[in-house]
C-alpha cells in the first residue's frame, strides 16, 4: 500500500495535473529588470520520448527534466545534458543542426545558471518564454512548473519559491510534431520550425506590481485618453498614477477591490499615423511599483467600404511577411533581422505590413509600430483546422487572447486577424463567430478581419459572399488570378462584386519566381512571369471601388516543406519579391511603382 501511495504521489507531482506555476501575462516584459537565459542550452534529441515516458508508456518520476548525474561508476543513467548537442536560444533547431532539418519530435533543452537573490527582497522572479513551438513542458530544478501549447505566444511561470543560490537547470521539453487537433493543424504552407524559438527571461518584480494594463485614445469619446491598470496583489487603499510627462498630464486613482482602476482624461495627443509614428513616454506608479511604455495615439474605424485613420481615409499600401529570417533562414531570431524585412518593405513604398500566420515577436510589432506602419496580426487558424473540436477552440481562443493581451498597447496594430483560407462549413462559421465575439470582448477599438478563402461567381465575375463577411469588419481577400487560375492577362477583366458594404483588403495576390530565372512572360517560375501577373492583378485591383488596401504575397521567399520542385523552390515558397539571400526581383519594382502611383 505505502509503495502505491508513493507512486500516487510521484505520479501527482510530475502529471500535468500537478499545480501549475503559470501565472497571467505580465505586460510590457521588456520594461522589466532581470537577466536573459538567451545563449547556448545543452539539449537531447529524444524521438522516442524516452526522457518522459517509461516503457509502459507511463510518465516517468526521474526522467530528463531532473537532469541527473552519475554518482558511483555503477549508476545507470542513460542521458547526459552536458555531453550531448548544443543549440542556440533563441533559435529553431532545424537550421542549427543538419541531422534535425526534417525533424519533428522532442528536445530537450537545459540551461543552468546561478542566481543572486540578495538584492531581491519583497520580489517575485518569473521566467518568461516569448514563444516555443510547439508545445513546452518547464521544469526548474527537477519540479515539474506547468506546460503551454501554442508555438507563437508568451508565456510565464512564477519560481520565486523554487531558485537556488547555485546551480539552478532549467529544463524544458519541446515538441514540435503536428498534430490534426492542434492550431495550426498537420497541413500548413510554412516550414514547422521547432524549438525555444523567442527569447527566455527570468524577471523581477516587487510582490505587488503592475500586472497588466491598457492606454489608449477613446474610439468614442472625442480628445479622450482613457484605460485601466490591473495590480497583483493589491490593497484597496493602493493609488496608481498614469502620467504622459510629454502632454503634461497626470492622473491618480484607486484601485478597485479586485486590483483594478479605470481612468480617463481629456488630451490632445499628436495622433500615431505612418506619416508621423509619434510615440510618448507613458509612467504607470505604485507605491511599489514602476513601468513606462511608449504609446502611440490614434483611432480606427470603418465608414461603409473605406477604411479611417484618425478620421481620415487611408489606403493599405502592404505587403505580407512570414517570420522568416533573411540571408540565413530559419526562425527570425533578432530585431536586427525584424529591421531588415521592414526597411525592405519600407523602400516597397508600404504603409502596412500583413505579419502572416501567426503572432511575430514583440520586437517586430514594436519595431513596426516606430517605422510608421500599420499591421494586420493573426491568429494560425489556418486552413483545415478542426472546427468541430472543443479543444482545438479552445486552444485558438488561448492563443487569441495571449496575441491582444501582448500587444493591446500597439497603436500600429489596427486589424486583428481570426484566420486565414478556411473552408465555408456551418462548424466554422460557428467557430469563427466565437472568435471574433471574443476578440470583440478583449478589444473593441480594433478591426476584425480574416483572409477569406471563398469567391464564387462564374468567368470575370467573382462575388464576395463568405458568410464570414457578415461577422468581420474588413474582409480579406486571398486572390491568385494568373497563378493558380487563369493565365496573368485574364485578371485584368476580372470585376469585383462584394454582398457586404464593407472594406476589402486583396490580402494574398502574387505568383512564383526563381531569383535570376529570366524567361518569355508566359515562363512559369521567371521573374518575368511573375512580374505579368502582378502587372494585370494590379490593373484589376485598379478597379476596385470597395478596395481599401493590399497585402501581397509575399515580401520574401520562405521555406515550406510542400514546395519540393528541384532547382526551383528547393523547399522555399518563391512567391517572394525578394529571395530569402536579400536579391529584389522583377515585381519588386512593379508593386513599388503602383504604390508610388497611390502617394
Ligand atoms: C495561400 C496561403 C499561404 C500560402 C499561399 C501560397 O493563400 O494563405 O499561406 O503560402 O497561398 O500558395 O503560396
Amino acid at each position: 500500500m505505502k509503495f502505491f501511495i508513493i507512486a500516487l504521489l510521484l505520479f501527482f507531482a510530475h502529471s500535468s495535473l500537478a499545480q501549475n506555476n503559470e501565472v497571467k501575462l505580465l505586460q510590457n516584459r521588456e520594461a522589466r529588470k532581470g537577466k536573459t537565459l538567451d545563449g547556448l542550452w545543452q539539449a537531447i534529441v529524444d524521438p522516442l520520448e524516452n526522457g518522459y515516458y517509461n516503457h509502459r508508456y507511463l510518465p516517468k518520476d526521474d526522467g530528463y527534466f531532473m537532469n541527473r548525474k552519475m554518482e558511483s561508476p555503477s549508476d545507470l543513467i542513460e542521458y547526459d545534458f552536458d555531453s550531448d548537442i548544443e543549440l542556440m536560444v533563441p533559435g529553431d533547431w532545424n537550421t542549427q543542426e543538419e541531422k534535425l532539418y526534417y525533424y519533428e519530435g522532442t528536445v530537450w533543452y537545459k540551461k543552468s545558471f546561478d542566481f543572486d537573490s540578495s538584492t531581491l527582497e519583497n520580489q517575485s522572479t518569473y521566467v518568461y518564454f516569448e514563444a516555443v513551438n510547439y508545445e513546452a513542458k518547464v521544469y526548474l530544478n527537477g519540479q515539474y512548473l506547468g506546460s503551454h501549447i501554442g508555438g507563437f505566444t508568451p508565456f510565464q511561470f512564477d519560481v520565486t519559491d523554487i531558485l537556488k543560490e547555485k546551480d539552478n537547470f532549467l529544463v524544458v521539453k519541446v515538441d514540435n510534431k503536428r498534430k490534426r487537433e492542434a492550431v495550426p493543424t498537420v497541413n500548413t504552407d510554412w516550414w514547422n520550425y521547432g524549438g525555444i524559438t523567442r527569447s527566455v527571461h527570468l524577471i523581477n518584480v516587487p510582490k505587488q506590481h503592475i500586472q497588466d494594463y491598457a492606454v489608449r485614445l477613446s474610439k468614442d469619446k472625442k480628445n479622450t485618453i482613457e484605460g485601466w491598470v490591473e495590480l497583483l496583489s493589491s490593497t484597496v487603499t493602493e493609488e496608481v498614477t498614469i502620467k504622459i510627462p510629454e502632454l503634461k498630464k497626470s492622473v491618480k486613482v484607486k484601485v478597485s477591490k479586485e486590483g483594478k482602476a479605470n481612468f480617463s482624461f481629456q488630451a490632445t495627443p499628436e495622433r500615431w499615423s505612418p506619416n508621423n509614428p509619434k510615440l510618448y513616454r507613458v509612467e504607470i506608479n505604485t507605491s511599489t511599483d514602476r513601468i513606462t511604455d511608449e504609446i502611440g495615439f490614434r483611432t480606427i474605424a470603418t465608414s461603409g467600404s473605406t477604411i479611417l485613420l484618425n478620421d481620415e481615409p487611408v489606403f493599405l499600401k502592404g505587403i505580407s511577411i512570414h517570420e522568416e529570417s533573411p540571408f540565413k533562414t530559419g526562425r527570425v531570431t533578432s530585431v536586427e533581422e525584424c529591421r531588415i524585412l521592414l526597411q525592405w518593405a519600407k523602400e516597397l513604398g508600404c504603409n502596412f505590413v500583413r505579419l502572416a500566420h501567426y503572432p511575430h515577436s514583440e520586437a517586430m510589432v514594436r519595431e513596426a509600430e516606430k517605422m510608421g506602419f500599420m499591421v494586420w496580426s493573426e491568429i494560425p487558424v489556418y486552413w483545415t483546422i478542426l472546427y468541430d473540436n472543443i479543444d482545438t477552440y479552445a486552444n485558438a481562443e488561448a492563443q487569441l487572447t495571449a496575441m491582444i493581451n501582448r500587444d493591446r498597447n500597439r497603436a500600429a496594430i489596427v486589424l486583428w486577424s481570426i484566420a486565414n483560407e478556411t473552408p465555408v462549413s456551418d462548424t466554422r462559421n460557428v467557430f469563427l463567430g466565437k472568435l471574433a465575439k471574443k476578440a470583440r470582448e478583449l478589444d473593441n477599438s480594433r478591426l476584425i478581419t480574416a483572409a477569406l478563402d471563398t469567391q464564387s461567381g462564374s468567368g470575370d465575375e467573382k462575388v464576395i459572399n463568405d458568410p464570414l463577411g457578415a461577422v468581420v469588419d474588413v474582409i480579406g481577400v486571398n486572390n491568385y488570378c494568373g497563378w493558380y487560375v487563369g493565365a496573368p492577362s485574364s485578371c485584368e477583366n476580372i470585376k469585383w462584386k462584394n454582398d457586404y458594404n464593407k472594406p476589402m483588403i486583396m490580402s494574398e495576390v502574387g505568383a512564383g519566381a526563381l531569383q535570376g530565372n529570366h524567361g518569355a512572360p508566359n515562363e512559369r517560375w521567371t521573374e518575368e512571369y511573375q512580374d505579368e501577373v502582378y502587372k494585370y492583378n494590379i490593373e484589376m485591383m485598379k478597379n476596385i471601388d470597395f478596395l481599401s488596401g493590399t497585402s501581397p504575397w509575399i515580401l520574401m521567399d520562405f521555406r515550406s516543406a510542400r514546395r519540393h520542385l528541384k532547382g526551383i523552390q528547393k523547399d522555399f515558397n518563391r512567391k517572394g519579391l525578394i529571395s530569402e539571400q536579400g536579391v529584389k526581383k522583377k515585381a519588386f519594382y512593379r508593386l513599388q511603382e503602383y504604390y508610388n502611383t497611390l502617394k
